[in-house]
């Protein structure tokens, strides 16, 4: 016997990576190329630094607030954490305590099974199809729990909010958790449906859509009574996930939802136009509605590309797993990194 058999041993999920190379094209974790905008800006401008002398409000009542008003929900229907991982993480935690496995896809946010390990959750992979879209149908058995995002990660494929609904309505006895960080780059979002099902739990993040993947701010949305679940747990663990800073960053980000709207329609027009010009080039893809798209040349071999692609100082994301081996998920930039990244592209496929 040693300590060491006291310890718990975990694979932990590997993120994508932050390389210190100067002028870098970095378009491996979906960040969103326009920042933050203007009022977070200000607000960190504003700060009083001798509020950090305190501890931060518990349960970010303001920020709380304002989001309860942008989504038209409840105060006590929005739960928020420290980055959507911390918020997924406590959602594990809190809703899948069955006997039976949770359901999610065989390819989907890899941060999942990771916590199925660390909690020990049980899980069952269930198959895309060929075409990488999520079946309603695989998710009409017995469970101890569904998660899948959509649009879902890596493929930006979605699933339609009248198939989701079916999906909940199969599974009147399972929390249902729709894990929706790249949502507003033209997806369909189900919160309107959190007031009709108390057993649905929708996740956001400040990352994608907000430009603030470096305040770390997630968010739940569901009946009260799930939300509530969620700060007992929260609370019996960290009281205080979400830093003053970040409660009055996140809430300048709020309201400024309109110039970050625009700013994701900037994204989405780029991505048309680069899908246009990959497809030219002998890419296929599934059509995506986040900020990336996940790409295969009819004859490249993606790993290749990959290593051509971080030669000329571009990092896109490659991932070395069945079924998808030969895909690169490339994070959407702006029109300049873009058309940098097509013309390295065209360069690597000519053999120049
Ligand atoms: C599907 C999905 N959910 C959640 C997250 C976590 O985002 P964050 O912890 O930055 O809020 C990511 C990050 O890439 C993601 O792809």
């Amino acid at each position: 016997m040693s300590w060491r058999n006291n310890l718990r041993a975990v694979e932990p999920y590997v993120a994508g990576e932050q390389p210190k190379l100067k002028n870098l094209i970095k378009l491996n974790t979906n960040e969103n190329p326009y920042g933050p905008g203007r009022l977070v800006k200000q607000a960190i401008r504003d700060f009083e630094v001798d509020r950090l002398r305190l501890y931060p409000n518990a349960d970010a009542e303001d920020l709380r607030h304002a989001l309860a008003e942008y989504y038209g929900l409840k105060d006590r229907q929005i739960f928020l954490g420290n980055g959507s991982d911390e918020v997924l993480a406590l959602t594990f935690l809190t809703c899948f305590n069955s006997d039976l496995p949770i359901l999610f896809p065989d390819i989907t946010y890899s941060f999942y099974p990771v916590y199925c390990e660390l909690f020990q959750i049980d899980y069952e992979l269930v198959p895309l199809r060929d075409d990488f879209s999520i079946a309603k149908e695989d998710y009409f058995k017995e469970n101890g729990g569904v998660i899948f995002p959509n649009p879902n990660a890596p493929t930006g494929s979605t699933v339609t909010v009248e198939d989701i609904e079916d999906v909940i309505r199969h599974n009147p006895n399972s929390v249902v958790v729709i894990d929706e960080a790249y949502v507003d780059f033209g997806g369909d979002s189900v919160v309107k449906l959190i007031d009709r099902y108390e057993n649905l739990l929708v996740i956001h993040t400040f990352s994608k859509f907000r430009g603030l993947a470096g305040i770390r701010l997630g968010v739940a949305m569901g009946s009260e009574e799930l939300v509530s679940h969620l700060y007992d747990v929260k609370n019996s663990f960290n009281s205080y996930p979400i830093d003053a800073l970040a409660q009055a960053i996140g809430l300048a980000s709020v309201k400024d939802s309109d110039v970050i709207k625009a700013n994701a329609a900037k994204v989405m027009a780029t991505r048309e136009r680069v899908v246009k010009e990959l497809k030219a080039m002998g890419f296929t893809m599934p059509e995506s509605r986040a900020n990336f798209i996940f790409i295969k040349h009819e004859s490249a071999n993606a790993k290749d590309l990959f290593m051509k692609l971080r030669a000329e100082g571009i990092v896109v994301r490659y991932f070395n797993q069945p079924r998808i081996d030969q895909y690169l998920r490339v994070s959407i930039g702006t029109d300049e990194q873009m058309d940098r990244f097509l013309e390295v592209m065209k360069d690597i496929l000519a053999g120049a």
